[in-house]
């Protein structure tokens, strides 16, 4: 049995997904802090398969071990975790407390229940600012907001509870830019207010619930003048989780990137976006994000040697599967 942390979320019910499809057993645990169960009853219809859940907080260390015990856990997929950049600026412990301390709390009652297995989510923000590209995993560590410092420092939480007990299966995931969705458009990203992040706003911007897109900068040294990401499509960071729950049978700790290895501009994956869903995205010219950087891509060569996984969607693919689950809900699972 498999317990995810945050599993209600975006990325949590594509693994979901993956994991059921595997034959893998699934125990959600989510406060419903920024999901809804929804996507549960949509990951089960897509599976045929039951997912248990539990409405729980992280930061409750003795409902996370009674989750444990009771399920007969053998490896915890951690996703739970607060995650806007602008927000973490305006309430930094509030993210140390969710983020930091939940996953203190998480471990603590993994470690007296002797489940020894975790697969961490973290982020490419924790490399900060590229001295180089692409970015592999020996590149220093130096985010630049309270968010990706929270990632910092649960990945060195990890790293010393490895150091001090071998025994610890620890696998580190750093995401590069998560979009799209499966392929059914049942389940998908489904960010409550104003969405930050670039595909979610195209996509409610395509769908007629707002008007325009602002595209942060056009003066960058890009081809095009505007920021390029490494887009990845959630299904294939969900098979990510897999290879490494099967590089993971030994004790050891691995950190990894996941990510493409392109970069696409924001102009780029607008045109893309535009032309899958037969749709106008309208669009001005803003200034520059606090906070953004010209170009960020993945080297992901270390996850193809070492645990064989690369990613294998197109923009193009990921950008048709976003819409087809905005499309057909366009109110998210509020429908
Ligand atoms: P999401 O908000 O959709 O999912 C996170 C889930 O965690 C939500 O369902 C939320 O209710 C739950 N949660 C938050 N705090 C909790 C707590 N204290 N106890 C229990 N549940 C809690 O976000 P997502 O995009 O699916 O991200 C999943 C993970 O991946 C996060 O840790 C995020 O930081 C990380 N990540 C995301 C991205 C991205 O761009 N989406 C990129 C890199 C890393
Ligand atoms: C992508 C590009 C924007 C919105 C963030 C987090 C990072 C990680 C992934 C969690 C940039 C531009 C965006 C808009 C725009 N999350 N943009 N108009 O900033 O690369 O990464 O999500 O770990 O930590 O920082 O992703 O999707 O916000 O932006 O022009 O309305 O799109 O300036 O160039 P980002 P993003």
């Amino acid at each position: 049995m498999i317990l995810l942390t945050g599993g209600a979320g975006y990325i949590g019910s594509h693994v979901a997904v993956a994991l059921l499809d595997a034959g893998l057993d699934v125990v959600v645990l989510d406060n419903l802090s920024n999901s809804s169960p929804a996507s549960l009853r949509r990951v089960q219809s897509i599976c045929g398969r039951p997912v248990a859940f539990r409405q729980v907080d992280i930061r409750d260390e003795e409902a996370v071990y009674d989750a444990l015990k009771t399920y007969g856990v053998t490896a915890v997929i951690h996703l739970a975790g607060l995650k806007a950049v602008g927000e973490s600026n305006q309430q930094p412990l509030n993210y140390y407390d969710n983020n930091v301390l939940g996953s203190m709390r998480l471990l603590s009652a993994m470690q007296r229940a002797a489940v020894k297995t975790i697969v961490f989510s973290s982020s490419a923000t924790v490399y900060g600012a590229p001295s180089y590209l692409p970015l592999n995993e020996e590149h220093a560590l130096a985010p630049t907001n309270p968010y990706g410092r929270t990632k910092l420092f649960i990945e060195e939480m990890l790293r010393d509870l490895h150091a001090a007990d071998g025994d610890w299966r620890i696998g580190v995931l750093r995401y590069f830019n998560p979009v799209g969705a499966h392929e059914s458009g049942y389940i998908g990203e489904n960010p409550l207010g104003i969405p930050n992040n670039l595909l979610p706003f195209i996509a409610q911007v395509a769908v007629g619930r707002r008007e325009k897109l602002t595209v942060w900068g056009c003066d960058y040294p890009t081809p095009d003048g505007t920021g390029v990401r490494d887009f990845v499509h959630v299904c294939d960071l969900a098979a990510g989780h897999l290879r490494i729950l099967k590089h993971l049978k030994a004790p050891g700790l691995l950190t990894v990137n996941l990510g493409t290895g392109e970069g696409s501009s924001v102009l780029q994956v607008i045109q893309t976006f535009e032309a899958v869903s037969g749709r106008a995205v309208p669009y001005e010219m803003g200034e520059r994000r606090n906070g953004d950087v010209a170009v960020c891509y993945a080297d992901p060569i270390l996850a193809k040697n070492v645990m064989g996984w690369k990613s294998t969607r197109s923009l193009m693919q990921m950008c048709a599967d976003h819409w087809r689950w905005q499309s057909r809900n366009p109110t998210g699972y509020s429908a």
